[in-house]
């Protein structure tokens, strides 16, 4: 079965030029489905077969300075886009926004990457990262309909530290989304490099991987979506 690799650029790299030289140097592998998502700026001018936005807003168009909708992400042809990662968690964003964004995205046959996790600690057992997670979960997903949803499960300690959770953690989580919610596929994210991508794939239910550093190193992104 083909995982789906999503590359996280967040706020990277600065130039256009640097952007497009970046994607240009992603192998167009058939093996898993591998998604860039580099900062919203650059989605018209980079070239890749499948690309994905950090985020947007829920509305189409109107007095709205600053945002970017889910139908200008269409008429680009974006097939994915990132949202409630922590990052955005962080400076505000509320997960009754998330559940707005989730839904405008569907209306637009966009693939929602809904991030959870942000809130999470190292020290917490499966239980209560579960808990965490179902405060999230509740009102991420109200009234979306999830055939085409995808979650990635990312434990916000574990975010470009260096430290990634265990294969075990990463798989239990990812059971108990499918089984609560019948989300039909979760990705794993924090901390994926080259050495450890190929043990988060080997899990049964987790579907792929949300890749934050490593994946603005070209040789490195290669290793993980060749696996
Ligand atoms: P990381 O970031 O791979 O650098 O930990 C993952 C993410 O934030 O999506």
């Amino acid at each position: 079965m083909k995982k789906i690799i999503a590359a996280n650029w967040k706020l990277n790299p600065t130039t256009l030029k640097d952007a497009q030289k970046l994607a240009a140097s992603i192998t167009r592998t058939k093996k898993n489905t591998v998604v860039l998502c580099p900062p919203n700026i650059y989605l018209s001018q980079v070239s890749y077969p499948l690309l994905g936005a950090q985020d947007c807003f829920w509305q189409d168009k109107g007095a709205f300075t600053g945002q970017t909708s889910p139908l200008q992400l269409k008429d680009l042809g974006v097939k994915y886009c990132i949202v409630g990662h922590s990052e955005r968690r962080a400076v505000g964003e509320t997960d009754g926004q998330i559940n707005f964004k989730l839904r405008a995205l569907l209306e637009h046959k966009i693939i929602p990457i809904l991030c959870v996790g942000y809130g999470t600690s190292v020290d917490q057992d499966d239980l209560e990262v579960v808990d965490v997670l179902r405060g999230q979960l509740d009102v991420d997903l109200k009234d979306v309909n999830l055939a085409s949803v995808i979650v990635a499960y990312e434990p916000v300690w574990a975010i470009g530290t260096g430290h990634n959770a265990t294969l075990e953690h990463a798989e239990k989580i990812s059971i108990f989304i499918k089984a609560k919610y019948g989300v039909k596929k979760v990705l794993y994210g924090g901390s994926v490099n080259g050495v450890n991508a190929g043990g988060f794939l080997s899990q049964q239910h987790v579907d792929g991987l949300l890749v934050g550093g490593a994946s603005l190193v070209a040789a490195q992104f290669n290793e993980i979506i060749n696996i």
